[in-house]
Formats: C-alpha cells, structure tokens, sequence
C-alpha cells in the first residue's frame, strides 16, 4: 500500500450531542492550533435532532482527517467518549467538547507533555494555577466542587478537575483502564482514572473555561444523578449493580407515596379501605413506571405505543413480584423468623424479581423505532 499519508499521531474525540451551530467554528480553531500534528478528528454524535451530523458528513467527505461516528438509539456522553476512543489507532488520545468552552490552545502543549514526559494522562484543569471556571454560573461552580470531593472517595490520584471533559491519555493507559470503565454519565476521566490498576502518571495545564457560542448544556438533574451512579458503580459495583440500587430507590419512593396517598384516601376523604388500597397502589405503580422509565432505565427509554404497553406489562409484573412478596413472608413467618425480618426477606424477594422481570423484559433495550431523541 502506498505511504502518503504521515501517521496519525493525536486523535480528537468529540462527543456532540445537538451542536450544529459549533462544528464549523470549533475545527477551524483546531486547524490553526493542531499546525504540525498529524492528527484525526472523530465526532460522536448520538443522532441529534439538530442535524449535528449533517453537518459534519459533507466536511468528512473532504477531509480524512474529519471522522463521524453516529449512534443510533444511544445517549451518553462517557460513552460517546468511549467508543470514540476505541475506532482510532493513534497513540495519543484527546478528548475535547465542541461547544468551545475547552480552551483549544493549550492542546498543543497537553499533547507534547503526554509524549515528552511518557505520561498516562494530561488534564486541562480549571481549578489550578491560572484556570478558573471563567462565567460559570455559580451554582455549577458549587455543583462541581461537590462532585470534586466525592470524586477522592474513588480516584486513586488526586487530581484539581477530576470533572474534567477535557484531557489526554496514552493508548497504553487507555488500553489497561477501559475493560474497568463503567461509561455511565458525564464523568469519563474520573471513570478511567478510578480504573487504573496502578497509580496514575499525570500532570495538569491550567485554562479559563469558557461560556457557550450556541445551543446549551446537557447537563441536568439526570446527568447529576448519573454521577452518583457512577460513584456507586465504582464503590459497590462488583457486588450489585447500582442499576438496582436506583431501582430499589425508585420503590421505595412509590411505596411512600403509597402509605401517604392511602393516608390522603382514608382519613381525608374517608373512602373504603379496600377501595383506598387499591387506587392507592394503582397511583404509585404508575409513578414507578414513570419514574423508571425517567430514570433507572433512561438509556432504553419507552415512548408512544411502547410507553402504553411497557406501563400493562409493568402493572402484570407488579402483581406478580407483590404476590411473591406476600407469600415469601408468609412462608419465613411460618418457618419461625422475626415478623420485622420476615418482612424484609418478603421485600427483597418481591425487589429483585421485579428488577429482574423488568429489566429482561419490559425495558429489555432500545427498540430501533423507538429512538432516543
Ligand atoms: N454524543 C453525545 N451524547 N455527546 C454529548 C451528550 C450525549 O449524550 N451529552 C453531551 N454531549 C456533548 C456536548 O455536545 C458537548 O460537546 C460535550 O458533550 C459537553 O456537554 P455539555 O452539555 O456542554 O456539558 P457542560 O459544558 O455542562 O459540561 C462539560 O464540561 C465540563 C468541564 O470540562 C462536560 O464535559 C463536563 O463533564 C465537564 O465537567
Ligand atoms: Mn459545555
């Protein structure tokens, strides 16, 4: 095969996500920087409504050095990250958002650092030196140094901007912390420094972040609580999914709106106990789903038709996991265990088979039709 092209030496990972307005103003600000660095660009791009990757085809077309992934029926930013990642061979990896509020200059130096100094990873830190978190609204600036101190309850380095999304990584580093990943949220870099089986060789390059051009954060509540995730995934990962922990908490919220709704039912509007019990439960499950369907299982998300049928088929499960809830305790009762622990085996039994009836069945995956826009 002819040779004509020099090595890729840096690769760019984008995640984009409804950017479109930043792609053209964003490469052309890598162009003047990346001057003498045989580099790729790959945008990941989670189908955006927006027509982000519309917008990128045509200059990919062009230019190989522009590369787009777009994944159908996805969303996530880590692992946008991730799979990014893993579809390039260069030996040193940047990633980098598109929105401009990464500062582009100072990649050059993170880049030569990596290399000069055989590094694992360099980060673009906002927390040291002359960085500072420019405009940032401040309740984000007090969101992130929360999410900074819970970060040391897992990362093994200690870094000023664990929350940064904006760093480079050795091929080799990369190669010994992804299998670890858990790709769960916004937090990549924390994600594969808390995966490192050995201490992490690092150093940071201060810069001021930025405010948006265009189009908004994607940062919101759920992206928060995806954080919390990942930490738990990290913490306590190995022994139960924190899927499931999510899930038990998302139960015991619908059984609390249930003690309260039939509280409401009963001594306020005087209704029959049965008849209370059962709108009561009918309510809460309905929130359960709901908020299951926001929450614990937002990657797979049910709309439209399949919203309708994963709400009867979660009401059946329910049933089900309640009817076994019921017996399990009856049974541990009768075999002479504790009222209060019979209780709990009854719960736990009656838990985990609706997390297992529910995630095998109603929110088995993405259907292709039923896109994550
Ligand atoms: N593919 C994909 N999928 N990309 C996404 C998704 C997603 O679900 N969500 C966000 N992105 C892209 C955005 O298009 C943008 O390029 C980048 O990821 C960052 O998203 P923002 O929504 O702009 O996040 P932010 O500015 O609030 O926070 C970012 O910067 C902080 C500072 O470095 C994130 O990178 C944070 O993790 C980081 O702490
Ligand atoms: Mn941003």
């Amino acid at each position: 095969m002819p040779d004509t092209n020099p090595p890729v030496e840096l690769a760019v990972v984008v995640p984009v996500f409804n950017e479109r307005d930043n792609i053209a103003p964003f490469l052309e600000r890598l162009d003047a920087v990346l001057v003498g660095i045989p580099h790729e660009i790959i945008f990941v791009d989670d189908d955006s409504p927006d027509g982000t990757s519309n917008v990128i085809r045509p200059i990919a077309l062009r230019d190989p050095r522009i590369r787009l992934l777009t994944r159908i029926g996805r969303r996530g930013l880590s692992s946008a990250c991730i799979e990014g990642m893993m579809a390039t061979a260069a030996p040193c990896i940047a990633v980098m958002d598109a929105d401009l509020q990464h500062d582009e200059r100072i990649l050059p130096e993170m880049f030569h650092r990596l290399r000069r100094d055989s590094l694992d990873l360099v980060v673009g830190t906002r927390n040291a030196g002359t960085g500072s978190m420019g405009e940032f609204a401040e309740n984000r600036v007090r969101l992130s140094h929360v999410g900074r101190r819970l970060s040391r309850l897992v990362a093994h380095c200690d870094l000023t901007d664990p929350m940064s999304g904006f760093f480079v990584v050795s091929r080799q580093f990369l190669d010994d912390t992804i299998r670890s990943a858990s790709g769960v949220g916004f937090k990549i870099l924390l994600d594969l420094v808390a995966a490192s089986p050995r201490p992490v060789r690092f150093t940071e390059i201060p810069y001021r972040f930025r405010t948006r051009l265009h189009g908004e954060s994607k940062l919101d509540l759920v992206v928060s609580l995806e954080y919390l995730e990942l930490l738990l995934d990290k913490i306590i990962g190995e022994w139960i999914p924190p899927r499931f922990v999510v899930f038990a908490l998302v139960g015991s919220v619908g059984a609390a709106v249930a003690m309260a709704l039939l509280w409401l039912l009963v001594r306020v509007l005087g209704l029959e106990l049965l008849v209370a019990q059962v709108l009561a439960t009918w309510i809460a499950m309905t929130a359960n789903f709901v908020l299951n369907n926001e929450l614990t299982y937002r990657d797979r998300k049910l709309r439209g038709r399949f919203f309708w049928g994963g709400l009867a088929a979660f009401y059946l499960a329910c049933s089900v996991g309640g009817a076994a809830n019921l017996r399990v305790a009856e049974l541990s009762r009768r075999a002479g265990i504790e009222w209060y622990l019979a209780g709990v085996v009854g719960l736990a039994v009656g838990a985990v088979w609706n997390y297992f009836i529910t995630s095998l069945w109603i929110w088995k995956r993405a259907r292709r039709k039923n896109s994550t826009r």
